[in-house]
């Protein structure tokens, strides 16, 4: 089998960068290890910056997002006993959608499957080969069968655990990395929000976050400890430990149910560099991966797989590599901002052990100067919202 364009991974940065190439003419398959059944079980979170929101829609996959999501032009934050409300239409003229990533999955699949491009799932042993000369090929296993697919390019599309940045030879590649100290327990469950809004929420007990899928659908989660699991935390102890974090009115408000899904997610900051390695491209998860706080692990990945076909199409339409040789540079510009933003966000908001009562006051200060200082507000929605470039 021969493609130009070999994708290896169907979560969304795979499944876009797939639409993405076929709108211009470019042909791909992609390859994915799991069913996917499997790939839509994950739920991970759903705020959508303006950029990702419109380049769904000039993709011509958002129109459910545009029917079902929900646009919010603010978040609160609070901070111990104080809480202000971040108005992002009045500091930056920009909103954010909230709508789930399952859901943009979804999407993505059932379009790819209407317009007959081929993904190939349960692909097993993917292996990457010929990267660094002319003709790259990949070869996978189906069935007991093995299968060798030739391509012009392979898009390492895979997520963090994934083949493709572990294909790349020791020496080609530099990392940089933070493991923060906690995780996050999030619980899905089937009752409205509990406020209109997101609610981030710093607390002496550790953080907590409400967010939502729908008007009938919540996600809240909690700061927990690394060596906590799912089997400690009841509903009602999660329950419990939410209401104590968020303050008394959002307590007043909490509409509590059966969770639909609880787990533990750890908090990691995670850059690869470079993201180029002849035929091979890194994006999404399988590039970089930052902590939940501030949402920018989907809008990374978007914005990396629309430099990405640009860059290709380049190549295809206009026989030039200057985007090819660019991507790299271009998408950590981006990267980098957003990992600023999310451990800046992490580090104001969390509990850390052995904190002292000096960085508390830190954290205070750093909360007090968003609420005062109109330029640091507007600098906070600017990242939050996603900025232009
Ligand atoms: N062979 C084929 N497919 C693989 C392999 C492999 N060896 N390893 C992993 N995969 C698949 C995974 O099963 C998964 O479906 O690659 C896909 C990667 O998808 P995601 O992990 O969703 O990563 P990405 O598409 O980059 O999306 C980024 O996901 O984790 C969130 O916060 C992140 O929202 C961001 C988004
Ligand atoms: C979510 O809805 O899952 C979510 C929202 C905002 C975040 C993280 C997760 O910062």
């Amino acid at each position: 089998m021969a493609t130009q364009v070999a994708i290896i991974g169907a979560g969304p940065a795979g499944l876009l960068l797939g639409r993405l190439l076929a709108n211009l003419g470019i042909a791909t398959v992609i390859l994915e290890q799991r069913s996917r059944a499997y790939v839509l079980g994950r739920i991970r979170a759903g705020v959508l910056e303006d950029l990702t929101r419109a380049a769904l829609n000039r993709a011509g996959v958002g129109a459910r997002m545009e029917a079902e999501g929900l646009a919010h032009a603010g978040i609160e934050i609070r901070f111990d006993d104080a809480a202000a409300r971040f108005d992002f239409q009045a500091l930056v003229g920009r909103e954010v959608m909230v709508y789930g990533q399952t859901e943009i999955t979804r999407d993505l699949m059932d379009d790819r499957d209407a317009a007959g491009l081929e993904t190939i799932y349960e692909a097993e042993g993917v292996a990457l080969h010929d990267f660094d000369r002319s003709r790259p090929y990949v070869t996978y296993q189906r069935d007991g069968v093995t299968h060798r697919l030739d391509c012009d390019f392979i898009a390492g599309c895979d997520g963090y655990h994934g083949v493709s940045r572990a294909s790349v030879p020791a020496g080609a590649i530099e990392t940089f990395e933070r493991v923060y100290p906690f995780g996050w327990l999030g619980v899905l469950v089937d009752q409205p929000p509990v406020a209109p809004e997101l609610i981030y929420a710093s607390h002496p007990r550790g953080f907590a976050l409400c967010s939502m899928r729908s008007a009938r659908r919540s996600r809240y989660y909690v700061q927990c400890d690394l060596s906590d699991t799912v089997a400690a935390w009841s509903d009602a102890r999660f329950w419990d430990e939410l209401r104590r974090r968020i303050g008394p009115e959002a307590a007043e408000a909490l509409r509590t149910g059966p969770s639909i899904e609880k787990s533990i997610a750890p908090l990691r900051s995670f850059v690869a560099e470079p993201l180029r390695f002849g035929r091979l491209f890194l994006a999404g998860d399988a590039a970089h991966i930052v902590p939940p706080t501030g949402a920018k692990g989907l809008n990374l990945a978007v914005s990396d797989v629309c430099t990405l076909s640009a860059a290709l199409g380049e190549y295809y339409t206009e026989q030039s590599t200057a985007g090819i040789e660019g991507y790299s540079a271009r998408a950590l510009q981006r990267i980098w901002k957003a990992e600023r933003f999310s451990w800046w966000m992490t580090t104001m908001l969390h509990q850390f052990p052995e904190m002292s009562p000096f960085e508390r006051r830190l954290q205070r200060a750093e909360f007090d100067q968003l609420v005062t200082v109109r330029a640091a507000a507007q600098a906070m929605a600017d990242s939050y919202t996603g900025p232009p470039i």
